[in-house]
């Protein structure tokens, strides 16, 4: 791969979200929250494949997959108004389509196996699990993406910036309270289940619960060094309930950082 490939690959996906750009101010807001966001999973994501030391060939596919994890994005929000794939459309599909439609990959001069790679991450980082008969080397570059996602989830969620904060969800229930079954997965170490949500405290939990999702120790830390946890269960009824819940992730979590100092190598 050439060096100048991410270069130009970097150029078109900015063109591109530029051609969603407009005077629509919610259009606006969400094209660009997006937009921040993928440049943020970026961040996530290179360093993630450093602290992982993957090969530099490797690392290119994965800030390439990261570039374009939520492509179909913009065309999503665009059409339906919403970020919702369960009310619109798959916008991880969406996403490998608009890159195979566009040919950029191939006209950036990725083989076929590099364009593969990038398009099953894209592909691959909204689903609830990975498939479990991939191969090793479609499967790295999935974990990576979906590590990065997650942790700037959990950043825009817990923001007092504005701009770049996760809107409220208008479809569930503005409710106090949560589901017991939503707190029950959790106590049981399992992800919660997209249907089970019925309040935002529900949403809220079901993506705390992606904590079980989490593959890398380098994850873990980032979540700890950045107060993720303290900060998301504080945004939830103060309860006998949730303060379960925050053991029960905070003694995962601990288990799965390696170390006690914070593994984070310049990139
Ligand atoms: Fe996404």
């Amino acid at each position: 791969m050439k060096e100048c490939t991410f270069v130009f690959l970097k150029n078109w996906f900015h063109q591109y979200v530029q051609g969603f750009y407009s005077t629509d101010e919610q259009l606006q807001f969400h094209v660009r929250l997006k937009e921040e966001h993928t440049l943020r999973v970026l961040e996530n994501a290179t360093r993630i494949g450093v602290w992982l030391e993957c090969a530099p060939e490797q690392l290119e596919l994965i800030k390439i997959a990261a570039l374009f994890h939520d492509i179909g994005r913009f065309k999503q929000y665009q059409t339906y108004r919403t970020f919702n794939d369960a009310l619109s459309i798959n916008h991880a599909q969406l996403g490998v389509e608009i890159i195979q439609q566009s040919n950029i990959l191939k006209t950036s001069g990725l083989s076929g196996t590099q364009q593969e790679i990038v398009e099953r991450a894209v592909l691959y980082h909204n689903r609830r699990k990975l498939p479990s008969e991939e191969i090793e080397k479609y499967c790295v570059p999935a974990k990576i993406i979906r590590d990065a996602d997650k942790i700037d989830i959990f950043a825009m969620l817990v923001t007092k910036d504005d701009k770049n904060k996760i809107p409220q969800a208008t479809e569930f229930e503005n409710a106090l309270l949560y589901s017991e079954k939503v707190i029950e997965d959790i106590l049981q170490g399992r992800l919660v289940e997209y249907p089970e949500i019925k309040t935002e405290n529900d949403l809220l939990l079901f993506r705390l619960s992606w904590l079980y999702d989490l593959y890398f120790p380098y994850s873990f830390s980032v979540v700890l060094e950045q107060g993720y946890l303290e900060k998301l269960i504080a945004m939830l009824p103060d309860t006998q309930e949730v303060h379960s819940v925050y053991q029960c992730l905070r003694e995962y979590t601990n288990h799965h950082v390696m170390g006690n100092h914070i593994m984070v190598r310049d990139v």
